[in-house]
């Protein structure tokens, strides 16, 4: 089944495949024409760049020219997963992909028709396959949605998590969090040993050392915003999205409860953006989290991405 997609990755085409975060948008990392094609399609800016997708940590060293101890122990114990790393980059590794920079991303997805590429076609980069600017896509249908009805796209059904991986940058002391993500702050300096883990916070210079992290993304249509009125529930031009139990049950069509359920709203969001757009929806009004709620290990990631779409 996978074959003829594989065929298209070893001619230099693109491929769009599920990962458990969002769906990606593939070319083999060694061929620069194939890689182009992907900034193409997107309309992404030239200065972002991509993460290489692995299917074995061996691949690791032909990207990366420094690998740290403590790589070795993250690698191990989040990989296959949703972790991004970054590492001084080998000279060989096409500028296309690191957009200039002297380090490169990389991470092995936990999907099985990601990694079955990936073993046949050979690394993959990959951004996720949405048009720039649109939320990430969770569904082959959203890929479809952007590139249109013939796209190539492997359907492997709706990604797990539905945000996209977290991205540590290994390469500097402490490590550094440019994106947050599924695997949390705690998470990573429970394994990081010795090295220290901060959230990487943009100082305003000419060149952010994340350049995907100035961009808005994920941002539909529909205005979002954070619920102060319990009035706006009524309106049905509103999509609401709630998750306290405290809170009194809302009914009508346009309200979701996710009744604490933080994986599913995190695996639901960009679904819900999309759709939103779709039924014509106002306004996405999503209800804050409460001081309790934000030690769960999702609301950071959640946070990043709803106050991104409302274009903080
Ligand atoms: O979950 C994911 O990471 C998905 C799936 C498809 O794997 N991919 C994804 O790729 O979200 P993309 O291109 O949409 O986001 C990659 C982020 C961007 O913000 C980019 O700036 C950052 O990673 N990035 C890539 N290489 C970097 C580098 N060398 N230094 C700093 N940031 C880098
Ligand atoms: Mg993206």
């Amino acid at each position: 089944m996978l074959e003829s997609y594989i065929d298209i990755l070893n001619r230099g085409d693109i491929v769009a495949f599920p990962t458990e975060t969002v769906y990606g948008l593939g070319a083999s990392a060694w061929n620069p024409e194939a890689i182009h094609k992907i900034y193409k399609t997107k309309g992404r800016p030239s200065d972002n760049p991509l993460i290489v997708h692995v299917s074995d940590v061996t691949m690791v060293h032909d990207f990366a020219s420094t690998i740290p101890e403590e790589a070795y122990d993250l690698m191990e114990n989040f990989w296959p997963g949703p972790l991004t790393l970054i590492f001084k980059k080998k000279p060989e590794v096409l500028d296309i992909i690191t957009a200039g920079l002297n380090t490169v991303a990389i991470r092995m997805p936990n999907h099985p028709i990601a990694l079955s590429l990936i073993r046949e076609a050979g690394p993959l980069v990959a951004p996720s396959a949405n048009t720039s600017g649109k939320p990430s896509p969770t569904k082959a249908v959203h890929v479809l949605e952007d590139f249109g009805s013939d796209f190539p796209v492997v359907d492997g059904g709706p990604c797990d998590v539905g945000i996209e991986s977290t991205v540590l940058d290994i390469s500097t002391r402490p490590f550094e969090i440019y994106r947050p993500g599924f695997i949390s702050k705690m998470d990573i300096q429970n394994v990081s040993g010795n090295g220290i883990v901060a959230y990487h916070t943009p100082q305003k210079t000419d060149k952010p050392k994340s350049p995907g992290m100035k961009y808005t993304h994920y941002s539909p249509d529909a205005t979002v915003k954070w619920l102060e009125d319990f009035a706006e529930i009524d309106d049905s031009s509103n999509l609401i999205l709630v998750h306290s139990p405290e809170r009194q049950k809302s009914k009508g069509k346009n309200v979701i409860d996710y009744n604490s359920d933080f994986e599913l709203m995190t695996k639901e969001l960009y679904d819900r953006f999309r759709q939103a757009d779709k039924e014509d929806y106002k306004s996405i009004i999503i209800e804050p989290f409460s001081k309790k709620e934000c030690s769960n290990k999702l609301v950071m990631a959640m946070l990043n991405r709803i106050e991104k779409a409302i274009g903080k």
